[in-house]
């Protein structure tokens, strides 16, 4: 007996969406593409994909739907041509909770059962045991379409809340970026003087890697709302500290717009009598609620 893989569609041959399908084709599964410009499926259909004339001819294909395009605009604009009665639809494009939310509803008007995805990965990551990929949304579509899924990485299903995935994966690109903005402020800083930055960079990765347990030490912070606690840096110190950050960048000619926010939160904190306490509690400023 000969087990036949149902085919996926990928729609959307950018960076990300080549590389979707590439390891698809790479497991095995058959695939089908579409592309705005279709000139982009070339390499894929000679490795082996079906190309598709249109966005409804790509739906029709299978039953599973990948999308990963620019933004949901994009992917509710090329999905609108097709009829999605039947399919299982799993958008890998970035955007917001909210616009996931809305997603579904409309993916449900159309008759379709919808996954909401974020990849944590490039391009060249993913098939790779490094890539995850965060799924919410219908549980039925996540079974179905797990078997193309785990191709890309490893699958990470976070529950029936179609929004969670997407506020996941903008947490952790939040984090991200907040960690590119310090490395490039620290990078601006330590080549201020002519020196250079590849002379500088091993330190600043050990020192990064040295302080991540605030990631750890934090979080447990945040859920027992102490942050009281096994404080070795007290904020009052950092504070204070802070204001070198800014004056030395200010003598170096850097900007410090980067961390000025951040200084005043720290000030804030402590001014409302939280210095002896830990950096973590700072989080009472970013809500809006104060909660
Ligand atoms: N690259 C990464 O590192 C990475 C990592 C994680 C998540 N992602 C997410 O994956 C998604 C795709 O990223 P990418 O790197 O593949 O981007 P990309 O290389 O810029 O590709 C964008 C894709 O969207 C298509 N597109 C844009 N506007 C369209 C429209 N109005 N109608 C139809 N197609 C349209 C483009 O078609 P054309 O080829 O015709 O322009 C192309 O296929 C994004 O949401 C991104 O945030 C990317």
């Amino acid at each position: 007996m000969t087990t036949h893989t149902p085919s996926t569609t990928v729609l959307g041959l950018g960076a990300m969406g080549t590389a979707l399908a590439r390891a698809l084709l790479s497991a095995g599964h058959p695939v089908t593409v579409w592309n705005r410009t279709a000139a982009k499926a070339d390499a894929l259909v000679a490795r082996g994909a079906a190309r598709a004339a249109s966005p409804a001819e790509a739906v029709a294909a299978s039953p599973v739907v990948v999308a990963c395009l620019l933004d949901y605009d994009s992917v509710r604009e090329v999905l609108g041509t097709g009829n999605l009665q039947g399919r299982t639809i799993v958008n890998l494009t970035n955007g917001t909770p909210g616009q996931a939310r809305e997603f579904a509803e409309w993916a449900a008007c159309q008759g379709a059962d919808y996954l909401d995805g974020g990849i944590m990965a490039v391009p060249p990551m993913i098939g790779s045991p490094a890539a995850f990929v965060l799924y919410s949304g219908s549980r039925t579509a996540f079974d179905r379409a797990r078997p193309a899924l785990d191709v890309f990485g490893e699958s990470v299903y976070l529950g029936e809340d179609v929004g969670r995935a997407a506020l996941t994966d903008i947490a952790l690109l939040t984090g991200m970026y907040g960690m590119f903005g310090g490395i490039l402020q620290s990078l601006a800083l330590a080549t201020s003087d002519g020196a250079p930055a590849t002379g500088f960079a091993p330190m600043l990765t050990r020192w990064l890697q040295a302080m991540s347990g605030l990631v750890d030490t934090a979080a447990k912070q945040i859920d027992s709302g102490d942050y009281a606690t096994g404080v070795v840096s007290n904020l009052g110190m950092q504070a204070a500290g802070f204001d070198n950050l800014l004056r030395t960048a200010d003598e170096q000619g850097v900007s410090g717009e980067l961390l000025a926010p951040l200084g005043r939160l720290m000030r804030q904190r402590a001014a409302d009598g939280h210095a002896h306490e830990d950096v973590a509690g700072i989080i009472h400023h970013l809500r809006k609620d104060n909660a």
